[in-house]
């Protein structure tokens, strides 16, 4: 039998998807499950794979390794789809595509499998990532060659001898990792439906949050959180710990509705505590620290970034390059910002940076002031000489229309 290495979640499309392969396809399975964190099914993994008849449940615990190596370099490249999402499902996909392949080398395997639909943006990003590491693997995903209902699932793997006691199904469609949860599906489906009070799980609703605020220092060295409130903390506990202190305060709840790659818009929920505060106390650091022009053309490619990994492009050359640019740009990203968490916000509140360059002595109105204002004068003569010039030669042969840029036309042709 040829061998074949699932991404296996524990829940009910993967777990059916381990009896389908074995059953319909012929193959040997064994049930990858990658550890991103917060995973509810996680104590069950092993029991049941093994119930449905895998080979072996191998378990990973990538938390670290993906906080690390995808969700920070998101993070430091300001990536935000469509200025909102933080990308937790979609940063994921690559680490588990990668683990797959690695694990089939491993294993002597010839196939992987994940459990993605075909309306999706997860296949794509399964099937582009691994055909790059490896593209001689077969990909079968049972899921999007053969949907069943969930009745009929668990009725197939009840046929099967699998007899799991499965819980009353949920009324969204769920991904969640230590970088955000997403719902979607069932009411949420209804753009104009305000979403109910069970879509969210890792936040409070802001009004019944804490009436006084809570603060947070964030210390970053060349753009990665490596301190929280004075103390060194690894990636995984920073995030952790961001999330339940962010969802106690009602901080990270986003309603969106989301350009899938696949042509689809969708309402997507939300909930990345840690991810927002980060973010913004990420830019608000680079505010000191980054010049106007990089500031202006690191949103550029933060845009770019986002795009990518969103479409499923992680491993690829251009990544390469704008992860080269960003890191660049992260040198003098060394500081603290102090965020303060209240009533579903993170406000920053005071940063400070090693290499800052904001200098009092030039910003300020009072005593102290360095900054030459007579200079001024010359600087405004040469700025708008372009446009004096302009203005001269070609605008004032035609005011009214010149006018028009100002002002709406009513108004112009009353000057
Ligand atoms: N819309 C988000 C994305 O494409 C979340 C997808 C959630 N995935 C899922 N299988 N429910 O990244």
């Amino acid at each position: 039998m040829p061998k074949l290495i699932l991404a296996y979640s524990g829940g009910l499309d993967t777990t059916t998807a381990i009896k389908w392969l074995t059953v319909e396809q012929g193959y040997e399975v064994v049930a990858l499950n990658i550890d991103v964190g917060r995973s509810k099914e996680q104590p069950v993994v092993e029991s049941r794979g093994m119930a449905a008849g895998a080979l072996k449940v191998r378990v990973i615990d990538a938390r670290e390794d993906f906080i690390r190596y995808f969700a920070f370099p998101a993070l430091a490249a300001g990536a935000m789809y469509q200025d909102v999402y933080p990308l937790a499902t979609a940063l994921a996909r690559p680490l588990m595509a990668k683990l797959l392949v690695d694990v089939a080398h491993e294993e002597g395997a010839t196939a992987v499998a994940h459990g993605c639909t075909g309306k999706g943006n997860d296949q794509v990003r399964f099937d582009v990532g691994i055909q790059t590491l490896d593209p001689s693997l077969t990909i079968v995903a049972p899921t999007r060659e053969n949907a069943m209902a969930r009745e009929y699932q668990i009725e197939y793997l009840k046929e099967h001898g699998v007899d799991i006691p499965w819980a009353a199904k949920g009324p969204f469609s769920i991904d969640e990792n230590m970088w955000g949860r997403s719902a979607e599906a069932g009411v949420l489906e209804d753009p104009w439906t305000e979403p109910p009070a069970e879509a969210y799980e890792w936040t409070v609703d802001p009004e019944q949050a804490p009436s006084s605020p809570a603060y947070v220092e964030i210390e970053y060295q060349s753009g990665m959180p490596i301190r929280l409130d004075g103390k060194d903390i690894g990636p995984v506990d920073m995030v952790e710990h961001l999330n339940d202190l962010g969802g106690k305060y009602g901080v990270g709840r986003i309603d969106h509705i989301e350009d899938r790659l696949v042509g689809i818009k969708s309402r997507e929920i939300y909930e990345a505590p840690a991810g927002l505060i980060l973010h913004s106390a990420h830019r608000a650091l680079e505010a000191m620290t980054l010049s106007k022009q990089q500031v202006r053309l690191k949103k550029v490619l933060a845009a770019e970034y986002s795009e990518l990994i969103y479409n499923g492009l992680w491993f690829s050359a251009h990544h390469q390059d704008i992860a080269a640019y960003v890191a660049s740009t992260q040198r003098h990203v060394t500081g603290v910002v102090r965020v303060k968490l209240q009533r579903g916000r993170a406000i920053v509140v005071g940063r400070k940076a090693v290499h800052s360059l904001y200098d009092r002595g030039l910003a300020t109105y009072d005593r102290g002031d360095t900054y030459d204002q007579s200079a001024a004068v010359g600087f405004i003569n040469i700025w708008g000489l372009q446009t004096r010039t302009q203005v001269r030669t070609q605008l004032l042969a035609d005011l009214p229309n010149a006018l028009r840029i100002a002002m709406p036309a009513e108004h112009a042709e009353g000057a």
